[in-house]
């Protein structure tokens, strides 16, 4: 007998893909694998979309940068003289230089390295040597980025024409005031690749029947009830998840489910096991100063997710963000960013392997279980299977989410709606 060839079959069309999804079912082989999908994804997605980038608080001073890349997009995200964030396109108007190199820095002006030309931190461009005289500067400034900040959490996009933000940050603010994000600092950022395509990093995030079988150090907080991290697709909470609902609401916490019609974005207070304060393995608070007024310190986790970019925790005494970037078919970037109050001191209001232990242990597991999918897909063996309706709803709104989207652009109006 001989062995099977496993050379890939031609991979059919993106049209004829977005027709073969079986509804309730992981998507078939190419979604997770075809460079062409893989392109197809960034453009419909961090084109187009409202970007997670970075806490505010990075950015302490006038002059403060952090460099973004997305794509082929470089983007500078600076503080400017009057304190407001802007972004701009990390390319010289001259001859398109980058120019920041670095990751991140603080200037006091934007000097590009190849032939000097000297930008304001607002993009004017203030001096460029010898252009003639009929050179106009007013013309040559730095292309802006759209961007904007949530109560501290700062968003670019890189969209010549952005969608709506506003429904997103009215929803939200009021959820995050007691979070105070304004007076944070980052106690510890970690940057990790995984092996695998981001959707799969995406449907991961978005279940917890994983949870007991992978995560020891978080099941001792998180609960595993798919009510907790899932998307409620009748509606209902169980009585315990509507008390702490009414509990926090009634002290001054909006905690109540709200999932983005669009499908976007959701966010919730949801409570942590009996008796638990934060992420830790103690399941006590890990710093004695607090960030924000959290009005009980069994408050909870406050979850926010927004495709395609960005999950978060804002527990009541930290609060922690995280960024999904794409980098290939088959690589993905996750940045997780642990806040603390500005004026915690570390080794006296906090210990950092307290405050991060449980979230780098969840992350590499995470890690572990995207990269075993990723490698189990790649076979010619896979075949899409169904995911559990209770455990795995926010997998399914996920997946239904970003089919809507890619189905509106690549299939004719008449099959879209399918
Ligand atoms: S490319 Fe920037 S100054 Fe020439
Ligand atoms: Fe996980």
């Amino acid at each position: 007998m001989s062995r099977p060839h496993l050379s890939q079959t031609q991979t059919p069309p993106l049209s004829e893909l977005l027709m073969q999804h079986r509804p309730g079912h992981a998507l078939p082989q190419p979604f997770y694998t075809s460079p062409e999908i893989f392109e197809a994804d960034i453009e419909a997605f961090f084109y187009r979309d409202w970007l997670y980038a970075f806490p505010a608080c990075l950015l302490d001073k006038a002059g403060s940068y952090q460099r973004i890349r997305m794509g082929a997009y470089d983007v500078i995200v600076l503080r400017d003289a009057q304190g407001a964030i802007r972004a701009f396109h990390n390319s010289c108007r001259h001859r398109g230089s980058i120019i920041c190199s670095a990751a991140q820095g603080r200037v006091a002006k934007l000097t590009c390295p190849y032939h000097q030309w000297t930008y304001d931190l607002d993009g004017r461009l203030l001096w460029a040597r010898d252009m003639g005289s009929d050179f106009d500067p007013s013309k040559h400034g730095l292309k802006p980025v759209h961007c904007r900040d949530l109560a501290g959490l700062v968003y670019i996009c890189l969209a010549p024409e952005a969608p709506d933000f506003d429904r997103f940050a009215e929803t939200v603010t009021p959820y995050l005031a007691v979070h105070d994000l304004s007076n944070a600092k980052v106690a510890h950022q970690s940057t990790i690749i995984e092996n695998g395509n981001w959707k799969l990093v995406w449907e991961n995030n978005r279940e917890c029947y994983h949870c007991a079988g992978n995560h020891p150090d978080l099941c001792r907080t998180y609960p595993e009830d798919p009510t907790i991290s899932g998307v409620s697709a009748d509606g209902v909470f169980p009585e315990k998840v509507e008390y702490h609902f009414n509990r926090l609401e009634g002290l001054g916490a909006p905690s109540r489910f709200r999932l983005d019609e669009a499908g976007q974005f959701r966010v919730a207070r949801m409570p942590l096991l009996d008796g638990a304060q934060s992420y830790t393995i103690s399941g006590k608070i890990a710093v004695r100063k607090r960030l924000g007024q959290v009005p009980v310190l069994d408050a909870g986790t406050l979850l926010l997710f927004n495709y395609p970019t960005t999950w978060n925790h804002f527990l009541s005494d930290h609060s922690i963000t995280f960024r999904v970037t794409p980098i290939g078919p088959q690589q993905t970037e996750v940045q997780t960013t642990w806040l603390v109050h500005k004026d915690a001191v570390e080794g006296v209001d906090y210990d950092l392997k307290d405050l991060t232990v449980v979230w780098e242990h969840t992350n590499d597991e995470d890690r572990r279980v995207v990269e075993d999918n990723q490698q189990g897909i790649n076979s010619p063996a896979y075949e899409p299977g169904p995911y559990s309706a209770s455990h795995e709803d926010g997998v399914i709104q996920f997946v239904d989410w970003y089919l809507g989207r890619m189905r509106a652009r690549h299939l004719p109006s008449s099959l879209a709606a399918e």
